[in-house]
């Protein structure tokens, strides 16, 4: 949600700042704009749209200057406006900034100004006009004191146009220093600056730092310099491109004949000794994270652990971890804002499972798996999906089945899956039913399929359907059965015939000849071992869900009012 990205060094910086915030459109925004300081002056250009639009639009390519920053803005705190857009000016026209986050006591400390004219309604202007309220001696001493008044979370960069650097600080909102040569870049995240760089410095919380075109300095909040040590990632900006596909999320579904494995070599040692110490086992995670620790959970429990899934946002009201508890942190990003909440509570330990190299949820974490799975452009996560039901079975399972080449086969019915989306794009409902191990995989089909296709659908473990759903299936209702054969396919398919006999159109996962003969459509599912199942499944639900997506002319990448990473509660 939001996007900075910064820039100081000898190239143009507006073709630096719009390649860059090309690259983080996929985390939603709906304005867009940039600030450039040449010769002594900062100029900015803003307004609502993509990226392509306004920077063609406003020109800015004929900016110049060698310094910049540009954010792309998804509206919290004020409408969506060219006036609201950032960077923003300060009281004149000397300090610029932009900022993603929340600043929570905005409206007191405006109030304290009053002599300032606001020109926009964020709490993100704030910031410009408390460094130049403090601006007394140096500008690190000015920015030290304005960012210690702030409550909230913040990724600010700031920029003066009395100087040739930038001014970053971070809380609770992701920051990275790029490292070049004779030039520095920042960002949301590592991708924005791949192109240049692959040596990174993820900023911790509370961190705040100067960037020159030859060093960057970091210090604490009393001005204390701390050191950093730069990682080096190996992610090629191919893997971050559409590499020939239409869209980054049929690239990423295809990519999952190489993820998956990468996820299972994952080094889970230390979480696994982890769990097996602990009785009681509390995993948070949101969204599709969220179905991965249901199945996380699912297969502890199995194992005669007491181990539940949480929705994050909600775990601070239902649950409380005790001094024995583990704490388990399914998240992609490793930036959920809820994720980042639930797991301050005190517990034994913290386990996280991410695909963000040092993201704050790693951070604060024990024991960090990462998941291997290279960068996730799509909003709609797909291969971060298996990597984490990888790493849920290399957790749960003492040695994984070896899927062979389960994925290859599962990608291969690309075709046949497009023809049943064809059927599925006109609907307005579907329902996708499973029972045990397989039913995380329903709920995430069916999260999946609204996601990009608008289409109002549910999941539901099958024998639920006759305590209140049944009265919703009639003639034609798409029913999406999850039916590979193993212990739960002989009521399963009491199930699927119940909705069959109110006229419900079957469309089955399944191996199972008689759930074959019940089903209008039937996607071929290989016997392998039962345990290997929910991977098996999982993808052509992502197939069908980008399908039909695609057929009702949505763009799957970029659905309607979310954003790839939720770093707000
Ligand atoms: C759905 C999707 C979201 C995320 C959720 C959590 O396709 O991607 O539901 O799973 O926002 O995000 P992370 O895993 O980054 O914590």
């Amino acid at each position: 949600m939001c996007g900075i990205i910064g820039y100081i060094g000898m190239q143009k910086a507006s073709t630096i700042l719009i390649e860059g915030l090309k690259s983080l459109e996929y985390r939603g925004y709906d304005s867009v704009g940039i600030a450039t300081l040449d010769h002594g002056r900062i100029r900015i250009r803003k307004n609502i749209g993509m990226v392509s639009e306004v920077a063609d639009s406003l020109k800015f390519e004929e900016m110049e200057g060698t310094i910049g920053i540009g954010h792309t803005r998804w509206a919290t705190h004020g409408v969506v406006s060219e006036e609201n857009a950032h960077p923003h000016f300060g009281k004149s026209e000397k300090i610029a900034a932009v900022h993603n986050g929340v600043i929570e006591n905005f409206a007191e400390l405006r109030e304290e100004m009053k002599d300032h004219r606001f020109r926009s309604e964020t709490d993100s202007e704030l910031i410009p006009h408390l460094i130049e309220e403090h601006l007394d001696g140096s500008f690190i001493d000015a920015f030290i004191k304005s960012l210690k008044k702030l409550e909230g979370s913040y990724a600010v960069v700031a920029v003066d146009a009395a100087e040739e650097k930038l001014y970053l600080a971070r809380k609770n909102s992701p920051l990275v220093i790029g490292i070049g040569k004779g030039e520095m870049f920042c960002a949301s995240d590592i991708p924005a600056m791949l192109k240049h760089t692959r040596q990174f410095v993820p900023l911790e919380e509370g961190d705040i730092a100067i960037l020159t075109r030859e060093s960057y300095q970091i210090f604490n909040h009393d001005g204390k310099t701390v050191i950093r040590k730069p990682i080096t990632v190996k992610w090629s900006m191919e893997q971050a491109q559409k590499s020939g596909f239409p869209h980054f999320m049929l690239k990423e579904i295809h990519e999952q004949k190489h993820t998956v494995s990468e996820s299972l070599a994952a080094n889970v040692d230390k979480a696994k000794k982890l769990i097996e110490n602990h009785e009681r086992i509390d995993i948070v995670a949101c969204g599709t994270s969220y179905h991965a620790g249901l199945m996380l959970a699912y297969l502890l429990s199995k194992k005669g652990k007491n181990a539940h899934a949480y929705i994050a946002s909600d775990y601070p009201f239902i649950a409380k971890p005790d001094e024995k508890t583990l704490m388990v942190a399914i998240s992609q990003s490793g930036e959920t804002a809820d994720i980042l909440q639930a797991i301050k509570a005190k517990s034994s330990g913290k386990i996280a499972i991410t695909n963000a190299v040092g993201s704050s949820i790693a951070r604060i974490c024990d024991a960090t798996i990462y998941m291997n799975a290279g960068p996730e452009v799509g909003v709609a996560a797909t291969k971060t999906f298996t990597a984490q039901l990888a790493i849920v079975f290399r957790l749960a399972y003492e040695k994984v089945p070896e899927p062979g080449n389960l994925i290859e086969t599962m990608l291969s019915k690309e075709d046949e899956i497009r023809k049943i989306a064809e059927k599925l794009s006109k609907k307005e409902h579907a329902f996708f039913l499973a029972r045990g191990s397989n039913v995380p995989i329903a709920y995430e089909g069916s999260l999946k399929f609204k996601e990009i296709t608008y289409i109002h659908s549910e999941a539901y473990p099958a024998g639920e359907l006759k305590h209140g759903t049944l009265s919703l299936v009639t003639e034609g209702t798409p029913v999406i059965a999850l039916a590979p054969k193993d212990e739960t396919t002989a009521k399963l398919l009491g199930n699927i015939k119940e909705t069959k006999a109110r006229g419900a159109t079957v469309i089955s996962l399944t191996n199972d000849a008689n759930v074959k003969k019940e089903s209008d459509y039937v996607i071929d599912i290989p016997v392998v071992d039962a345990r290997l199942y929910p991977l098996a499944l999982a993808i052509p639900l992502q197939l069908l869900a980008y399908h039909v997506s695609v057929l009702r002319g949505i763009n799957p990448d970029r659905p309607r009012n979310l954003a790839k990473s939720v770093t707000v509660e």
